[in-house]
Parts: C-alpha cells; sequence; structure tokens
C-alpha cells in the first residue's frame, strides 16, 4: 500500500515536471538563459528529493564543526565549487547565469532546509540532468571528509565575513592573464619591479 502511494506520487510528479518543462520549451524555446516558472522549480525539487535514499536524507554530519576544517571547505569551495556557485553561495557567477536551472543561492531557506544528509549526498552524486557535477569520483576532491567539511561550509555561507570572502579570492581558479598580473604584483611588492630590473640590465651591457 505504502508502495504504491509512493508510485502515484512519483507518477504525479513526473507528469507535474513533463507538463512544466513542455511549457516552459512553448514559452521560451530551448534556451538555458531563460529562468524556470516556480512551479518547474517545485516539481524538480520533489523529484529530487524522493530520488534521495531515505536513509541517506537521514545520515548526520560524522565531523565536528572546526574552524580548521571550515577554512579547508571554504578554500575548497574557492577552488571548485565557486566558478558556478560564486565564492558567497549566491550563484552569480557567468558560468552559473548561463546554466539552466541555474545554481540556487545556496544562502537562502530553500537550501538551508536540506538535512545534512541531503546536502552531502548532492555534493557526492550531483544532480541529473543540470550543471550540478558528481564529486564523489575523487580527483582533487578528498572523498567523503570532504565533502561532510563542504555540508559544515554550505550551513556557514550565509554567516561568512567580508574577510573569508577575500581570502577565498586568492584561491578562485585563475586564467593565464590573471596569472601574470598576480606576478607583477608580487614583483612589485618585494620591490624590484620587473621594467627596472630589465633596464639597469640593458645598462650593465652597454
Ligand atoms: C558546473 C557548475 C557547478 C559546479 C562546479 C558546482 N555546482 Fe552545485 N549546483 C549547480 C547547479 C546548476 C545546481 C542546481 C541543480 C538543481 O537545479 O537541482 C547546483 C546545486 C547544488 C546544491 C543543491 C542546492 C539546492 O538547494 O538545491 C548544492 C548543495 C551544491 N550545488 C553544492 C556544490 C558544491 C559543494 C560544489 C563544489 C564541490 C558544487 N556545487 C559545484 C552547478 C554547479
Amino acid at each position: 500500500m505504502k508502495r504504491r502511494t509512493l508510485v502515484i506520487i512519483v507518477a504525479v510528479a513526473l507528469l507535474g515536471l513533463v507538463v512544466a518543462t513542455a511549457a516552459s520549451i512553448l514559452h521560451d524555446g530551448l534556451s538555458s538563459r531563460a529562468t524556470p516558472s516556480r512551479f518547474e522549480i517545485m516539481m524538480a525539487r520533489n523529484v529530487r528529493h524522493l530520488a534521495i535514499p531515505s536513509n541517506a536524507r537521514l545520515a548526520q554530519n560524522p565531523l565536528l564543526v572546526s574552524p580548521e576544517d571550515l577554512r579547508d571547505a571554504r578554500l575548497h569551495f574557492a577552488d571548485h565549487c565557486a566558478v558556478c556557485h560564486a565564492n558567497d553561495g549566491g550563484g552569480q557567477t557567468m558560468i552559473g547565469s548561463g546554466l539552466y536551472p541555474k545554481p540556487p543561492d545556496l544562502r537562502l531557506p530553500e537550501t538551508q532546509s536540506l538535512t545534512d544528509g541531503e546536502l552531502f549526498w548532492i555534493i557526492e552524486n550531483g544532480v541529473r540532468f543540470t550543471g550540478m557535477p558528481a564529486f564523489s569520483n575523487g580527483g582533487e576532491h578528498g572523498g567523503m571528509q570532504d565533502s561532510w567539511k563542504l555540508v559544515h561550509f554550505i550551513r556557514h555561507l550565509p554567516h561568512l565575513s567580508v574577510a573569508e570572502r577575500i581570502e577565498m579570492e586568492r584561491y578562485n581558479p585563475k586564467g593565464p592573464d590573471d596569472r601574470a598580473e598576480e606576478q607583477q604584483e608580487n614583483d612589485f611588492l618585494n620591490g624590484a619591479t620587473p621594467q627596472r630590473k630589465a633596464e639597469s640590465q640593458d645598462h650593465h651591457q652597454e
């Protein structure tokens, strides 16, 4: 009986999603620049909620919050997540705003009301049919520990300080231009501007 109810709920949710998606495609075409309707967002969240196994949803964070772990997670977020989610979790980035669905503002109640287990599951498994990647398959992401630390960090996002955000900027992935600029700044701060060095060498050779 319970199983049947669940099947009916899923069927209704999927049907709703199909209708909402069809309506939105008719309205906006297939552009990912469009903003999903509230109904579409609600249906997508409900389907996702059902897709996360209930024991995973109830999982407790095995790590206690510590300043060291929070810092680790903050820098990790700056390096791997901020391209889409922005350092402050607001989602206002060049990549984020071009995705459909867009990354939600992680500081708002919609995200903060998810359980620790749900946040962990989403980080580990990603969200299918969206830009949210799964991070459980290793790489620089150091396994479950890192994901649980990130869960603590997501809880901290609504209280992120300006100093913390500025520190994160140093850990955002950089392109060659940013690196060159940073190198120049460092050279300048170390007292020798590259041009002067070059000049004095020239004089020496003459
Ligand atoms: C390539 C872009 C991208 C990257 C990189 C990315 N995300 Fe996401 N993320 C998304 C999108 C898009 C969604 C919205 C998915 C949806 O609509 O269900 C999302 C959703 C989420 C959610 C669910 C929020 C909610 O309320 O539904 C969490 C939590 C999250 N991301 C955490 C992270 C963390 C932590 C990282 C880094 C380890 C990360 N994301 C990296 C694009 C990204």
